[in-house]
Formats: C-alpha cells, structure tokens, sequence
C-alpha cells in the first residue's frame, strides 16, 4: 500500500487500487465491476468531451472509533445525480446501483479510509459521462458510470481556521441554466474566478446572484450561511444555487439541534452587517468559517479573521460527530 501521511492529508489525486465502472448501451447498463485501471478509453467523438455532457459527484466515508466505515446520505447524491443526468438528458444511474457502487469501492479500498482521530476521510467521486462515437449538438447514446475515491483532508488550506473571500465579478451560472446541478461546465467556468482569487491570497471568490448581482449566491464551489444576531441560520436560495447535501443537513440541525431559526432566504451583500458568523459549505469544504469578505474596497469581518466562531463551532461538532458516528445521527442518514 501507498505510504500515506494521514496527518496531513489535502484535497489532490491519490491513486488507489480499485474503482467501479459501468458502461450504458442499447437502453440498459451492464452489470459492473470494479478495476484497478484507472484510464477511461472512449471515443474521440463522446459528447461529454465537446459538449460537457457529464456529471459528477462527491461523497465521503468516515473511520468510526470502532473502526467501521459510515457512508453520509449516500442516497441524496444518488438522486442529485439523477437531477443532474436529466437535466443534461443523460441515462439516468438506477439509486441501488450507485449506493452498490459506492459500498464495493469503499470496500475494495478501505486501508485507504483515514484512521479515525486523524480528521481525514476518503473522497468518493461518482462520474457519469456520455461517450460513443458522435459529433452533433444531441444525447449520447452510450454512458459510462465510473465510481473512484482518495484519502483526503481540508479542501480550504485554513480548515477550521476562518480564511478571507472576495466577491467575483464573474457568474458562476445563468438564472435559469445548469447552476443547480452538478455538472463540469459550472466548473470550469469557476477556474479563471477561482485563480484570479487565490492570486489575490483569497481562499477562493464568492459569486452574487447572476440576475442582480446584489445577494451571495455561492462560496467557490461550495455553499454560503450565516448566522445573524437573531440567532437565525441563513443560507441563500436560488435557482442557480447547487442545492448541497451538507447544506440541508446544516439547515435541519441549525434547526432541530441548536434550536437556531433555519432560513433559506436572500443574503443581500448591502445586510452583512445581519451577521455575527458565516462559513462555506460542502462535502469536500464541510464547514470553512469565512475570516472576512472583499468587495470593492470593503473588507468585512465576520466574527473574527482568526477564530472560528461559537455557533460555526458547535454545527461543526454535530455534523462531524454525526459523520464520525459520536453523535446519534437523524434517521437515515448513516449507512
Ligand atoms: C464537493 O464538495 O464534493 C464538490 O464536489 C466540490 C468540489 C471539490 C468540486
């Protein structure tokens, strides 16, 4: 096995020795199996290569103290996954099959999930593309579903150490276009706003509302939330928002667990003063309490440029102790 140094683990490629992979034809998938080549041999002429007809996903497993493995509400990335296929009229991946999927990788490779304690977990990257040999603007007619995964650690470099944004003067998505599933093309539009950020030493860039450019919409690529003086947990809602897993579960623990008021509301840029905290959201980003926020010439603070504050704090410890398996997880959130 690899010599890993899970202290000090971050989000890149590891190579690890299994992954699944399915291929769609004539209507229907073929069983599945899983190998230790991790190239993909696929026509010149697929469409996910011209077109970006493809969609991913990202879900983690967790080492419990006792040593089992926790997958994290494996059947909503099932589903958005399925969103995200229709939207982009691509064969849809049957729900048992990718849960199937994701329980033979982790499985196949489980040496490879970080030890408990170490705050590492292992990234799953569910990926569905259209391939075949095409040319026109139109569906695929064959679909290759491949699942593979990677120890990682802190997608932001501070963790759970606040780290600075600023806001983008680019979209990340149209009002009505691909923004709320999760497909490439979002992506590889956020590169150039992403770099220019990090350029910058920001952490990544946050993007406003593609119609008015007056609310947040999005922190890189993960989800925003704030946590105003009234104790409410805000979070923004939009049609070119891609609705997070993390974030829903925020928004039912903010609720249930630390009996803040949980909103999906507008966050207007002019309001930031509303807010005592904020963070960014994700499975790969789990919770990065924002330090501070640049437009234009402001620079605002939240709680503190330094310090995660008390109430980011706590959701933290209930997610992640949910994840872990320390805390009693809702039902049906833990497989
Ligand atoms: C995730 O949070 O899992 C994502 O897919 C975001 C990303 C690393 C692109």
């Amino acid at each position: 096995m690899t010599q890993i140094d899970w202290d000090n683990l971050g989000f890149s490629y590891i190579k690890t020795p299994f992954r699944y992979i399915s291929h769609w034809k004539n209507g229907s998938w073929d069983e599945g199996r899983l190998t230790e080549d991790n190239q993909l041999h696929i026509s010149e002429g697929s469409p996910a290569l011209h077109y970006g007809q493809q969609c991913f996903e990202g879900l983690k497993a967790y080492r419990c103290k006792d040593g089992s493995i926790n997958l994290f509400r494996v059947q909503e990335n099932a589903k958005r996954m399925n969103r995200s296929a229709s939207r982009l009229m691509m064969a849809n991946v049957p729900e048992e099959k990718f849960v199937d999927a994701v329980k033979q990788v982790v499985t196949a490779n489980k040496d490879y999930v970080p030890p408990y304690g170490s705050g590492g977990t292992l990234y799953l990257r569910p990926l569905l593309i259209g391939v075949g040999d095409s040319i026109g603007v139109q569906p695929a007619d064959e679909y290759i579903f491949t699942v593979f995964c990677m120890p990682v650690g802190a997608y932001f470099k501070g963790g759970l150490k606040p780290t600075n944004f600023i806001i983008s003067d680019y979209d990340r998505a149209a009002p009505q276009g691909t923004g709320a599933v999760k497909v490439g093309g979002n992506y590889a539009a956020s590169i150039l706003p992403g770099e220019d950020a990090k350029a910058r030493s920001f952490s990544d860039c946050i993007y406003l509302d593609p119609a008015t450019h007056t609310k947040i919409e999005e922190v890189g690529s993960a989800n925003f939330f704030g946590i105003t003086y009234d104790d409410e947990f805000i979070t923004p809602i939009s049609p070119s928002i891609l609705p997070s897993i993390t974030k829903y579960s925020l928004l039912y623990l903010a609720e249930n667990r630390l009996g803040l008021k949980a909103i999906e509301g507008d966050v207007y840029l002019s309001e930031l003063d509303r807010y005592k905290e904020a963070g960014a959201c994700g499975t790969a980003a789990v919770i990065s309490p924002i330090g501070g926020i640049q437009y234009g010439d402001t620079f605002h603070v939240f709680h503190s440029e330094t310090e995660v504050g008390p109430i980011t704090k706590k959701l933290y410890d209930e997610l992640t102790g949910i994840q872990f398996g320390d805390v009693a997880a809702p039902e049906g959130w833990i497989m």
